[in-house]
């Protein structure tokens, strides 16, 4: 349907770009992952030198990078200033800053602005709709997504699953970072993680991703 928005939130490693994608893929829509916005700020933060856990300094040059998000779900891009920064915005330094830098009330208004642009862009144009994965996204980027996902999965098979995607890195270092950020994150004054107003509560802890993007697909097709 044109102007189909599916909203997917839940903390780290809860299976949210996985499914996502997949959804978004098997429905032909776009896909968007607002934590790559997220993540591409706080790495330009840290290229500038800017103390990440200073708000202020934070907030005053949140104006300055040139943010875009390709929303092929076959090949998501995240680029600052026209220069691809998806892989650097996976590396370690980036991950253990980006909560207190989304955090910072300027950088959500930015991002909120650009991430409801390319929403409409996506309804408008040949996907007619879009999936946008994130931690706030059925609350307060799109409040009147037709379809609402709140995905969790026990802390230790999020740090599991996020473990393996990084390539082997050690389970309980990413365990730590992770509820780390997962504290923050959802203890923020502005648009903290939360399960949104009507939003449907899957736990993925044991399911498997084809499961899962089949549920949320079903949901979909319901809610048309
Ligand atoms: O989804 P991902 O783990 O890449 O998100 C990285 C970080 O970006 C989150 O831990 C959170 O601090 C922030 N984020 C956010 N709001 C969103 C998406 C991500 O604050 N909608």
């Amino acid at each position: 349907a044109r102007g189909l928005v599916v909203a997917v939130d839940g903390p780290s490693g809860s299976g949210k770009s996985s499914t996502s994608r997949g959804v978004a893929t098997r429905l032909g829509l776009a896909y968007l992952d607002t934590g790559a916005m997220y993540r591409a700020m706080t790495w330009w933060v840290l290229q500038q030198g800017v103390d990440v856990h200073d708000p202020a300094a934070v907030a005053s040059r949140v104006d300055e990078p040139v943010i875009s998000s390709g929303t092929d779900p076959a090949a998501p891009t995240i680029a600052v200033d026209g220069t691809d920064v998806g892989a650097e915005v996976r590396s370690e330094p980036v991950t253990r800053a980006v909560s207190p830098v989304s955090a910072v009330p300027e950088v959500r208004a930015r991002l909120l602005r650009l991430q409801r642009q390319v929403i409409a862009e996506a309804c408008a144009g040949p996907a007619g709709g879009i999936v946008v994965e994130g931690r706030d996204i059925g609350s307060t980027v799109a409040p009147d997504a037709a379809v609402k996902v709140y995905l969790t999965a026990d802390a230790e098979a999020r740090a599991l699953r996020r473990a393996a995607e990084e390539g082997g890195s050690d389970v309980a270092v990413t365990q730590q970072i992770l509820e780390a950020r997962d504290r923050i994150d959802s203890g923020r004054a502005v648009s903290p993680l939360a399960m949104a107003e009507g939003a449907v509560h899957l736990d993925t802890t044991a399911h498997t991703l084809a499961e899962v993007v089949d549920q949320v697909v079903a949901l979909v097709e319901r809610a048309q």
